[in-house]
């Protein structure tokens, strides 16, 4: 547990540095959200000052907006060009994301595990999680043995990413790995700060798999770095 979420996303930093200094041509899986900004910025400074480089890494991220191209700010591919692959020594044709302009959805969610499945597994997980405990775009009600596909976004989570849509409506629909997609990574690290996440991490810690928590199904994981700051620990 962090006093801060500055140290908490420094923590993270350094774990993703590890891993790729023991193995660059690691597999990294990716997560957006405002709470990976600064795990981000971090591994930039790295990579510019010459302490890391990423130039092996292949990644996958978790998740990307229904109907977005990679030049709508709120795409998910657009927010990693921003806060990583351009600024980086990355090599971007190893940066996977789902592609959400694809024309037969249900056929890119495919794809997109079986990419995963032939590059992977992933080595490093990065994960953040929703208020209402999602993981991913999995939201409450998702099964265990789910895999990458087209899912509906709860109207809680649209309203909570709202501020990267600048008035625009958010996307109804994204395609995100599955829970068992999730699970399939050798090792995950969650990494959650603020007091709005604390029911979820508490709920998520809290025992056995319970579908209105999907990041519950975590437990099962032998491999899972809970980071958190002291205001999303506060009801553990
Ligand atoms: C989005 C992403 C999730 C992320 C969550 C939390 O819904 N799809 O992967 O974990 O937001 O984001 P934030 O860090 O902004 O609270």
């Amino acid at each position: 547990m962090h006093e801060t979420a500055a140290s908490a996303a420094g923590h993270v930093a350094e774990l993703v540095r590890a891993q790729v200094r023991s193995k660059p041509g690691s597999v990294l899986g990716l997560a957006t959200g405002a709470t990976m900004e600064s795990v981000y910025a971090d591994l930039v400074s790295s990579v510019r000052s010459g302490a890391l480089s990423l130039s092996q890494v292949t990644t996958f991220n978790l998740d990307e907006y229904a109907g977005l191209t990679a030049s709508h700010p709120g795409s998910y591919r657009g927010t990693m060009n921003a806060l990583l692959f351009d600024h980086t020594d990355i090599d971007k044709n190893r940066c996977f994301l789902p592609d959400g302009t694809a024309s037969d959805l249900t056929a890119e969610a495919d794809r997109y595990e079986a990419l995963i499945a032939e590059r992977g597994p992933v080595d490093l997980q990065l994960l953040g999680i929703g208020r209402n405990g999602h993981i991913g775009f999995n939201e409450p009600g998702s099964d265990l043995e789910s895999r990458t596909r087209l899912v509906d976004l709860h109207p809680s989570t649209q309203e909570a990413n709202k501020s990267f849509f600048s008035g625009e409506a958010v996307p109804s629909q994204a395609l995100t790995m599955g829970i068992a997609t999730i699970l399939s990574a050798r090792t995950i690290v969650v990494l959650a700060t603020g007091e709005a996440k604390a029911e979820a991490v508490a709920k998520a810690l809290s025992g056995c798999f319970d579908a209105t928590c999907p990041a519950s199904a975590l437990m099962s994981h032998a491999h899972v770095h809970w980071v958190l700051d002291r205001a999303a620990a506060q009801l553990l």
